[in-house]
């Protein structure tokens, strides 16, 4: 019997994204799976139930879980939710891996097998599966909009007969996935953009996209192509130079992250009173503390007449085409897990491996490990 891959509605407030859109339809049927989907799960994304042809509609959450051997999910699973799947179950989502001990002892209780999409590896053969890229990328451009919006000035040079508008100069500070795609926005917007990483290899990658890269003497790449967390002296040194340009920006997008680490503080409150009023600084980081000192996740908060805003799930402010991205992803990680119908887990794949988080009763990824464990060996 072919097994059952199950999509149920989003239950986190604000969660407007969804695990399966009708286009990915046609690709899981290469799968030979069958396909069950809580009703008006698409919904908020723009997918009414008719758009899922060939798919089983349910009307309540609890008979999806109870029948379903593969759940895929947007959101982790929520302590009940988790307490619902099937023994020996398989769970495909974003897991917030460094969070949410309840739920991680509810699946190694039920021995529910859980991948997270955080810990897909970052390798070429991965891309496709990367939904922490396209999420990031859909962030990135939104983040600019969002600044665009909040902000009293216009973005391009304007010429025009009642005379010529000066461009606003933006700064994005964390070049990485979504910080690309801001700088690549801001500058279809016509803005002059300037942008800082601590990872050296991003200048080149900056100025292929005609910003301006801000040397502040700190370098800092660690493992596994992602920054590490800098010594006191370096962050000193990184905070003076780039103080000065955060307060001559017209508008501020930070990305800056460490993986599974608070979000590195870069802008202090003395810095966002020597910015301009109608400034606007646009905290894409806000969900893990936040790279601003005066960051308030999920509100604009205005600090002397600069807005600071901390917008929380950017992605799903873009439900539609971040739900078709993430559908994409999630379908390229079930064709490596399912072959001709069955599960086919297979450790010796490196993404497979790397991406689970419980299996079996145990829990595989090192940190969440060492955080419920101790030092003790899976
Ligand atoms: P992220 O969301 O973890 O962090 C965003 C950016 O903040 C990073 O570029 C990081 O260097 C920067 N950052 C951290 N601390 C900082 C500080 N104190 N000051 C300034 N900037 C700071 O990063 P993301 O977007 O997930 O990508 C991280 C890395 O993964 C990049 O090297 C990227 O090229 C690589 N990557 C590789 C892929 C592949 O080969 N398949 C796919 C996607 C990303």
């Amino acid at each position: 019997m072919a097994i059952r891959v199950a999509v149920p509605k989003e239950t986190q407030t604000g969660e407007r994204r969804v695990a399966l859109v009708p286009s990915v339809i046609k690709l899981l049927d290469k799968l030979s799976v069958e396909i069950l989907m809580e009703s008006g799960a698409g919904m908020e994304s723009g997918f009414n139930d008719d758009a899922y042809q060939g798919v089983k509609i349910v009307d309540s959450a609890d008979n999806l879980y109870q029948d379903a051997d593969v759940i895929l999910k947007v959101q982790p699973p929520t302590v009940e939710e988790a307490g619902k799947l099937k023994e020996g179950s398989v769970v495909v989502g974003f897991m917030s891996p460094h969070e949410g001990d309840t739920r991680v002892k509810t699946f190694t209780k039920n021995k529910i097998t859980s991948f997270s999409m955080e810990l897909v590896p970052r390798i070429t053969r991965a891309q496709s599966i990367d939904a922490l890229s396209s999420q990031a990328s859909i962030s990135g451009y939104k983040s600019v909009l969002l600044a665009a919006n909040l902000s009293p000035r216009l973005f391009p040079m304007l010429t025009t007969a009642a005379g010529t508008i000066r461009p606003s100069t933006v700064l994005v500070i964390g070049v990485g996935v979504a910080g690309l795609q801001a700088i690549a926005t801001a500058k279809r917007l016509g803005a002059i953009v300037e942008a800082y990483d601590v990872r050296s290899a991003t200048k080149e990658q900056v100025e292929s996209l005609g910003g301006k890269f801000i040397k502040t003497g700190v370098t800092a790449e660690g493992e596994g192509g992602y920054a590490r967390e800098l010594t006191e002296d370096e962050k000193k040194q990184q905070a003076n130079v780039l103080a000065n340009h955060v307060a001559k920006a017209d508008a501020v997008i930070t990305t800056a992250a460490i993986p599974g680490k608070p979000a590195p503080k870069l802008i202090d409150q003395a810095t966002v009173e020597r910015m301009k009023r109608g400034a606007v600084i646009i905290d894409l980081a806000a969900e893990t503390g936040g790279n601003c000192a005066v960051t308030k996740p999920g509100k604009d908060v205005d600090h002397n007449g600069v807005t600071v805003s901390g917008p929380k799930n950017v992605p799903s402010a873009l439900c539609q085409h971040a739900s078709e991205m993430y559908a994409r992803n999630l379908y390229n990680f079930l064709a490596l897990i399912v072959k001709d119908g069955k599960l086919a887990l297979d450790w010796n794949d490196q993404v497979q491996a790397d991406s689970c988080l419980t299996h079996a009763g145990e829990i595989k990824h090192g940190p969440t490990r060492e955080r419920l464990e101790g030092g003790k060996k899976s």
